[in-house]
C-alpha cells in the first residue's frame, strides 16, 4: 500500500478526482444546508423573540387600553335592566365604583312611606337637604315622576359603609320596622326612599343619584334630567 498522499492519487485519477469533488461538494452541500437550516431557525428564534418582546411592549398599551372599565369608574353612565326585579325586591348597579340599589316597591311599601307616623321618624322627612337628590326626586318617593322604584346610593353618609337590605316589615329589626335598610356598623337605619330615621348617626338621607328612563324597562343611571315629564314618557 502507498504511503502517497489521498490527494495527490486522487489528482492522477481524473475520475476519482470528480469523484472526490463530487464527495466535497456533497459535503458542502450538506454543510451549506445545515448552515442554513441553522441561519433559518436562529431568523425565526429571533423573530420569536421579537413578537415575545412586541408582546412584552403591547401589554402594559393594551392594559391602558381598557378605558371602559376606568370610564365606568369615573363616571360613565350605566344602563339597568329593570324588567325583572320582583314587586319588593331589589337589585345591585354599580355606577362610579358605588353600588346602586334598584327597588321595586310594592304598593304597600309605598304606603307605608307616605304615613304620619313613619315621616315622624324622619330626620328631613321631605328631603330638604338638597344635595341629596335631583331637583325631580324631591317629592314622597323620592323618585322620578313619585314611581315605584327608587333608585338610591347604596353607602351610608354616616362613615361610608354599605347598609344591608332590610326589606321585610317587623322581622329582626322590630315590631315597627316598615322595611329599609340597616347600617351594622353604627346602626344607622333609612327607610325604602333612603330617608334616615331619627337617632341614626347618619346626618342625613341617602344620596339619589341622577338618573332616567330611557323605556319603562330601562334606566341610564348617572344620566340627569330635567325634564321629568319626558324621562317618565
Ligand atoms: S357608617 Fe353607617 S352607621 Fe356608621
Amino acid at each position: 500500500m502507498s504511503d502517497k498522499p489521498i490527494d495527490n492519487l486522487a489528482a492522477k485519477n481524473p475520475q476519482d478526482n470528480m469523484q472526490a469533488n463530487h464527495s466535497k461538494n456533497v459535503g458542502s452541500l450538506v454543510k451549506d444546508d445545515v448552515d442554513a437550516d441553522k441561519r433559518q431557525f436562529l431568523v425565526m428564534a429571533t423573530a420569536g423573540l421579537g413578537v415575545v418582546g412586541a408582546a412584552a411592549v403591547a401589554l402594559p398599551f393594551v392594559g391602558s387600553m381598557l378605558p371602559s372599565e376606568r370610564a365606568k369608574a369615573a363616571g360613565a353612565p350605566v344602563e339597568v335592566d329593570v324588567s325583572k326585579i320582583s314587586p319588593g325586591a331589589m337589585i345591585t348597579a354599580e355606577w362610579r365604583g358605588k353600588p346602586v340599589w334598584v327597588i321595586n316597591r310594592t304598593p304597600e311599601m309605598i304606603a307605608e312611606l307616605a304615613k304620619p307616623e313613619h315621616l315622624q321618624k324622619l330626620s328631613d322627612p321631605l328631603c330638604n337637604v338638597e344635595s341629596q337628590q335631583p331637583s325631580y326626586c324631591k317629592n314622597a318617593n323620592r323618585s322620578i315622576d313619585d314611581k315605584n322604584l327608587a333608585v338610591i346610593v347604596g353607602i351610608c353618609t354616616h362613615l361610608g359603609c354599605s347598609p344591608s337590605a332590610k326589606m321585610a316589615m317587623k322581622g329582626d329589626m322590630g315590631e315597627n320596622w316598615t322595611g329599609g335598610f340597616f347600617c351594622p356598623c353604627h346602626g344607622s337605619k333609612f327607610d325604602l326612599a333612603g330617608r334616615v330615621l331619627k337617632g341614626s348617626p347618619a346626618p342625613i338621607n341617602l344620596v339619589i343619584p341622577p338618573y332616567k328612563y330611557l323605556d319603562d324597562n330601562t334606566l341610564v343611571i348617572g344620566e340627569d334630567v330635567t325634564d321629568s315629564k319626558k324621562a317618565a314618557a
